[in-house]
């Protein structure tokens, strides 16, 4: 279904969308805003506040696939911030099949305050924010995954104090994380490593991008898992198979066998390195139970960390930062 002309737009939507603030990628943030927002998150873990900034505001969560961190941790920062969250599965929205998103998007900014949404196609959380006169959050696409980078950078930066000179090793699946990664790490001083198996690298154009502007070598591509992890600060991995990827488990596993986040990988970091996981995790595939249950794991705090950085990127978005 296409959008409908946009002489018909405005006859129908309340205020024109290029008014509001949209997070569909994690490069709609400067670094300094990332900063600050990571500051304000720590504020919030360590100072509950007991102020409800966004009492009657609702937030439209509408997802097309499956979610246990995503879904209850900005359920949660809206009930916290004394808001409220309506969640919409796939069974009820049917987002370019019942209804196209301009639809969706039109309707649903009449009744709620920001959407948040998860999609298999970027353009669709594109679409949503064209059409919405709300701010639209991308809770993960096909392209980015901007909210958990913001908590892996939230848990970098409490457990070292600083994230300018780190050294970051990503090994794996060139996926939507990995983008993320790239388009963030580089204005935060983040050295970037990316170890990927043949014909499964990052898309060139988002690393052309993340690559814009950054120093010379700010990121590394490499074939050798073990030649992106050696001296790493952290170590991060993802699955192998994206959601909506399933049926590809099979063959891709043997291409991906030898970048496993095992102990024997993570010896080649520096001593007190950080492992890495936006979960949720195959164990024993992309990451061993060892390195997912040992001592150099911040997988959980990775994804407690979602709850209080999502707190502040919707207080940013609200005004009330
Ligand atoms: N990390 C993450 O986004 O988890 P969910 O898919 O469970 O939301
Ligand atoms: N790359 C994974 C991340 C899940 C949180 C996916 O898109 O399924």
């Amino acid at each position: 279904m296409s959008p409908a002309a946009p002489g018909n737009a405005a006859q129908t939507a309340p205020s024109p969308s290029s008014l509001t603030r949209n997070y569909l990628s994690v490069a709609d943030l400067s670094p300094e805003e990332i900063l600050h927002l990571l500051d304000r998150a720590l504020e919030l873990k360590r100072f509950r506040t007991t102020e409800h900034p966004l009492a009657g505001r609702t937030a439209g969560l509408v997802f097309q696939k499956p979610s246990l961190r995503t879904r209850v941790s900005f359920e949660v920062a809206m009930l916290q911030l004394g808001g409220h969250a309506v969640y919409l599965s796939p069974a009820e929205v049917g987002l370019g099949q019942r209804e196209a998103a301009v639809d969706v998007a039109r309707v649903l900014s009449r009744y709620v305050d920001v959407l948040v949404a998860r999609v298999f196609l970027h353009s669709d959380v594109v679409a949503l924010a064209e059409y919405a006169s709300v701010p639209v959050i991308n809770a993960l696409s096909d392209r980015e995954h901007p909210c958990q980078i913001l908590a892996d950078l939230l848990t970098l930066y409490e457990r070292r104090g600083t994230l300018r000179g780190l050294h970051l090793a990503y090994v794996g699946d060139g996926n939507n994380v990995a983008h993320s990664l790239a388009l963030a790490a580089p204005g935060l001083g983040i050295h970037l490593r990316v170890a990927c198996p043949d014909g499964y690298e990052p898309d060139g154009a988002i690393m052309d991008q993340a690559q814009a502007g950054a120093p010379t070598g700010a990121i590394e591509l490499f074939r050798d898992p073990r030649e992106a992890v050696r001296g790493a600060d952290a170590v991060y991995t993802d699955t192998w198979y994206s959601m909506g990827q399933e049926s590809e488990a099979e063959a891709r596993a043997p291409a991906f066998r030898r970048f496993q986040l095992n102990s024997e990988l993570l010896a080649e970091a520096k001593p007190g390195a950080m492992a890495m996981h936006c979960l949720p995790a195959h164990r024993n595939q992309e990451i061993t139970d060892e390195v997912m249950d040992g001592g150099a794991s911040v997988v959980y705090d990775q994804a407690e960390n979602r709850l209080h950085v999502q707190k502040a990127l919707l207080l940013k978005l609200f005004g009330r930062d």
